[in-house]
């Protein structure tokens, strides 16, 4: 057998596999067997257009709704039908959409929140919360503050810092840049970086296509719940459909 002299690096192993997974609501199915392959150490973006199902599909994933048909796998086990406190304690945070931090609560209480289920001793946490602090500077000068009087971008930060307190192997992200100004993203897109650059894996939604695809290692493109496209974000955005599709006026 000859072994090959210029092969490329094997590829990262599965931290969690999504497999014909169907999900809904009631009696509406949202989600029609959707195939999707998160790699350890990488950056996964989904995008496709409203009501596609991304959030959805997030919510499956972190136990929210339920699955139907199909499976999870996590690092390459059927972990069947979890529920959200069993998908956080095994290493899967979800930043919802819309944020939903508790808005009466400190930024600090609302980041100690992400930790509840963690048996870490209290100076394993400080330390975390130390880290977020570093990361976000913003949230330390505002530790103290309710989350709710808070600005769009610094709430994104706080539901970011409260994933991150759960001490995740995958933070999941839905809809990371909504609502912000390009000032604010650039930052987020800056901390998610040297957060994956320290090996978490992340999983982002995200509206603006150039964005998610220039942040990203791989995408998935999803329309109405089903993956209609994947593979390297760097292929992705060169591909005359997905500009056509979804960059607009863009598209060249
Ligand atoms: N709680 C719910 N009950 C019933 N239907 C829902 C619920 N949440 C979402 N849906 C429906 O599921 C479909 C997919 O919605 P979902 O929020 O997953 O899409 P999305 O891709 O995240 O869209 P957006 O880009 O607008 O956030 C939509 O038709 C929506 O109306
Ligand atoms: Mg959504």
């Amino acid at each position: 057998m000859s072994v090959p002299t210029n092969a490329a690096a094997p590829p990262r192993p599965e931290l969690l596999r999504i497999e014909a997974v169907q999900s809904g609501y009631g009696e509406v199915t949202v989600l029609w067997g959707v195939d999707l392959v998160v790699r350890e150490g990488d950056i996964t973006a989904l995008i496709g257009s409203n009501g596609a199902g991304k959030s959805t599909l997030m919510r499956t994933v972190s136990g929210l709704v339920r699955t139907r048909a199909g499976r999870l796998l996590w690092r390459g086990q059927d972990i069947g039908q979890r529920d959200p406190a069993q998908m956080l304690g095994m290493g899967v945070a979800l930043v919802p959409e819309g944020r939903r931090l508790f808005g009466a609560m400190s930024v600090e209480d609302n980041l100690m929140m992400g930790a509840y289920l963690r048996r870490a001793p209290r100076a394993d946490l400080q330390h975390d919360l130390d880290q977020i602090y570093t990361l976000f500077p913003r949230l330390k000068e505002r530790r103290a503050q309710a989350a709710g009087t808070m600005s769009g971008g610094e709430q994104q930060m706080c539901a970011i810092g409260r994933g991150l307190m759960s001490a995740p192997r995958l933070l999941m992200i839905d809809e990371l840049s909504l609502g912000l100004s390009p000032l604010l993203v650039e930052q987020l897109v800056e901390a998610l970086t040297v957060l994956n650059r320290e090996g978490l894996t992340i999983v982002v939604v995200e509206q603006d296509v150039v964005t998610a695809l220039e942040l990203s290692d791989n995408a998935y493109v999803m329309d109405t719940g089903r993956i209609v496209r994947n593979g390297p974000s760097a292929e992705l955005l060169n591909d005359p459909a997905v500009r056509q599709a979804y960059l607009g006026a863009l598209a060249h």
